[in-house]
């Protein structure tokens, strides 16, 4: 595939099943009063929809930045200075561990102090905030709904007023979730942000070659975070034209992957590459800063 022609398809990509969750999200969030949105800490505006802004006005807005146990310590202290900055109730947090969770109850109060106010001068006391949990695909929506709900899994069914069939979490006296997340779709007019959700696994795999991918990943990984790469494959950088792919030849010959014929095997050591960064085991790696002027590395490699 041509430079060209990928771009294209990148930019294309929109699949039937993300109307569908439009129209989803725009159904349930008419009945929530605190949309608390996920994304992925390695990416943080790459994998925001911008349409939530749209979708979300006049409800109170939480931002979790989640899988920050993936994530550069570094960079996720700037992302957390950037949206507090911006008047954002944000929190870094790790789904899987719980890690953060605990910080969010006192949030949501903040989040949602005019409405609860609002509800007390109408006399109307102890009504619970009523929440969703929204991000696109992958960024750990159901495993932070698992976490957050916790033990205090006490599933509410039809209640009047409220579009039958929805399934309710009460969390505790002041807050019930909504049991499914609002799937957010994700969307990028740039084919760096494009690749940025490739690289987390928010679009399909298919979307570009996955040579292509981790050529990409290395092309990247090579300037930022050098030291990482080597640490984990042990191999020498290699510099200059095609260091990526040549860079793909020493993982695979590092890892043994070669085809029948004794070559190399691109796309299972792209792949092992690609699962490798997803997972962590590369390292603690963020793929975008809040300032243009990117200053992290561990190397000497970066600019
Ligand atoms: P989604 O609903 O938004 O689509 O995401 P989901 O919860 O299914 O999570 C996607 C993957 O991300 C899962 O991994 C999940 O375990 C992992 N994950 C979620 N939150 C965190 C986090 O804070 N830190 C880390 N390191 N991982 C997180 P998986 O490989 O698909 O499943 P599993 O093998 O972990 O069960």
């Amino acid at each position: 595939m041509s430079g060209q022609d990928s771009k294209k398809e990148i930019i294309n990509w929109y699949p039937g099943h993300m109307t569908k969750a439009r129209r989803m999200m725009q159904e349930d969030i008419r009945l929530i009063d605190l949309v608390i949105e996920l994304t992925d800490a390695r990416a943080p505006l790459s994998s925001r929809n911008p349409d939530i802004d749209e979708l979300g006005q006049n409800k109170a807005r939480i931002l979790l930045l989640n899988k920050a146990d993936l994530a550069d310590e570094e960079a996720n202290r700037q992302w957390m200075a950037f949206f507090r900055g911006q008047g954002i109730y944000a929190l870094e947090i790790n789904a899987k561990t719980g890690a953060g969770i605990r910080e969010i109850q006192p949030l949501v109060q903040q989040a949602c102090r005019e409405k609860i106010e609002r509800d007390r001068k109408r006399g109307i006391v102890n009504r619970p905030v009523r929440a969703m949990v929204a991000g696109i695909p992958n960024v750990g929506k159901s495993t932070f709904i698992n976490a957050f709900a916790g033990k205090a899994c006490t599933r509410t069914g039809n209640k009047p007023g409220v579009t039958r069939g929805k399934q309710w979490i009460r969390l505790n006296r002041s807050v019930e979730l909504l049991d499914t997340p609002g799937i957010l779709w994700p969307k990028f007019q740039d084919r760096d942000v494009g690749l940025r959700l490739a690289f987390i696994g928010s679009i399909n795999d298919e979307i570009l070659e996955k040579r292509e991918l981790a050529c990409k990943l290395l092309e990247f990984l090579l300037r930022y975070y050098p030291r990482d790469l080597q640490k984990r494959y042990g191999t020498d950088l290699p510099e200059g034209e095609n260091a990526p792919a040549r860079m793909l030849e020493e993982i695979a010959a590092a890892r043994k992957c070669f085809l029948k014929e004794g070559e190399p095997d691109y796309d299972r050591a792209a792949s092992l590459l690609i699962e490798d960064f997803r997972s962590g085991r590369l390292g603690r790696i963020t793929l975008e800063l809040p300032e243009t002027n990117r200053k992290i590395q561990n190397g000497d490699r970066a600019e």
